[in-house]
């Protein structure tokens, strides 16, 4: 008999704890796999006291005999998956013999770095605050046809002609477009081919593996990064990421059999939060979104940034649910909403019928509708750490029935803390 295999995504605007779930989840899985996104991504653990902040490797890396793989959907920087995979290393982690790397993998290199930080210079004012990894350039390339994959490092004479054609058109939007430095094609291709060597004994045909490990009967977790609202399509448009970050992806990022995608895991932290710009209607900028950001240590796992934070927005995870189908839940930082006096929720916009409310969900438009809240009593006692859902106070478990009938899910599990146990499962959504 197949496994069963689990999607996890983001719900919200990313950073929503997904690191931390998927570590807690592989204990049940034969195999992680990260699907889109790239190392804009920062996914954290924390395993007794421990704390371990992964870019590109799967989140089930800190469990032994996981198998880790990274698909087609990914941009995959050759620099910072070595660095990840030697920083692991550093610490005891054995990574290189249990990992796949798609040969479609897309390169990030140096130049998609100088065109993404050119680009958002070039905006000003307008800036969608990306990571300046590369991300977005580097999915244009894959989109236009013209870009390096993985594969291409292990084609001599291709590589050099396709790395020489892809820095021709950077090169020439930098100096000509942009009044940016240029990036230099022989030490690109030099240090390239060096990491290339290196790389080598990773590459793998992720989609069999996957196929034929199912096949065996083991379960599958498939790791999204980002968020919903971030996704290319049906994200604030044009404030999100380059990929598509919704379930649907784990399939065509990986070589995956849709049809054996068991269940949608959709992570949603108890409270909202974005980082870099873009539409935010529940935004804070009071004492409340003070304690939101200095309880929940709202700074970016990948660039530092502090986030911006404001009240759960259940319109928002209530159309995500729509759109990817989320099979159930997982809130996290519960914890951070204790000592609130009175905890605010989004349930619906004013200032438009239901229809122009909801065309304007998916794109920058969104700001422009008001938030309609509903206000619940908040809880004094501490939440944190709790593994069992009797251990809340009632009004927290009050704020979560809510929650779940206004995004129309079900709440499989709740975190209380950054801690691997620090969770309540209502759900075990793999079995035991
Ligand atoms: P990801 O990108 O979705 O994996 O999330 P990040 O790792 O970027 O950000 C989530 C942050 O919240 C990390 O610092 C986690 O250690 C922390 N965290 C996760 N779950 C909880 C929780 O239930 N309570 C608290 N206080 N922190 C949490
Ligand atoms: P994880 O997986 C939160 C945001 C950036 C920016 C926009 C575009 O840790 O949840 P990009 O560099 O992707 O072109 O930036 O997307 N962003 C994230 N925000 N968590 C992430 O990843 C993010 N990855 C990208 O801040 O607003
Ligand atoms: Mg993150």
């Amino acid at each position: 008999m197949r496994g069963r295999n689990i999607v996890v995504v983001g719900a919200q605007w990313g950073d929503e704890g997904k690191g931390k779930v998927v570590d807690l989840l592989t204990k049940n899985v034969g195999a992680v796999v990260r699907f889109q996104g790239g190392h804009n991504a920062g996914h954290t653990l924390v395993i007794s006291n421990e704390k371990t902040v992964l870019h590109l490797i799967p989140s089930g890396i800190l469990h032994d005999n996981v198998d880790c793989l990274i698909g087609n959907g990914v941009v995959l920087s050759p620099s910072a998956v070595l660095d990840e995979i030697a920083q692991l290393e550093a610490r005891g982690v054995e990574v290189r013999e249990r990992i796949t790397l798609s040969p479609a993998c897309p390169l990030v290199l140096s130049y998609h770095v100088a065109t993404d930080i050119a680009r958002e210079k070039a905006r000003g004012s307008e800036k969608i605050g990306t990571t300046g990894r590369g991300i977005g350039p580097a999915y244009e390339d894959k989109v236009a046809r013209r870009g390096v994959r993985l594969g291409d490092l292990y084609h001599g004479e291709g590589f050099a002609t396709k790395l020489a054609d892809a820095m021709n058109y950077h090169n020439f939007m930098l100096e000509k477009y942009y009044n940016a430095a240029t990036v230099d094609f022989q030490q690109t291709f030099d240090e390239t081919s060096r990491l290339a060597e290196e790389i080598e004994p990773m590459v793998g045909d992720v989609g069999s593996v996957l196929h034929d490990l199912n096949s065996r009967g083991e379960n599958i977790l498939f790791e999204g990064a980002q968020g919903a609202l971030l996704d290319i399509d049906l994200g604030t448009y044009p404030f999100v990421t380059s990929s598509h970050t919704m379930a649907g992806a784990a399939s065509v990022g990986s070589g995956f059999d849709s049809s054996r995608l068991d269940y949608v895991l959709g992570i949603v932290k108890a409270y909202s939060t974005r980082v870099g710009a873009g539409p935010f209607p529940t935004e804070l900028f009071d004492a409340v979104g003070r304690h939101l950001a200095d309880k929940g240590r709202e700074f970016g796992s990948t660039t530092g940034r502090p986030r911006r934070c404001g009240w759960f927005d259940a319109a928002a995870v209530k159309r995500v649910v729509k759109m990817t189908g989320l099979s159930g839940l997982c809130m996290t930082k519960l914890d951070v909403l204790d000592g609130l006096e009175t905890i605010r929720v989004c349930t619906k916009y004013e200032g438009s019928d239901g229809e122009s409310a909801s065309t304007r969900f998916g794109s920058e438009y969104y700001s422009e509708l008001s938030p309609l809240y509903e206000d619940l009593p908040g809880w004094q006692e501490s939440t944190a750490g709790a593994r069992d859902l009797k251990d809340l106070p009632e009004n927290a478990q009050a704020y979560i029935r809510r929650i779940e009938e206004w995004v129309d899910a079900p709440i499989a599990m709740i975190s209380t803390g950054p801690d691997r146990h620090d969770t309540i499962v209502l759900t075990e959504v793999l079995g035991k």
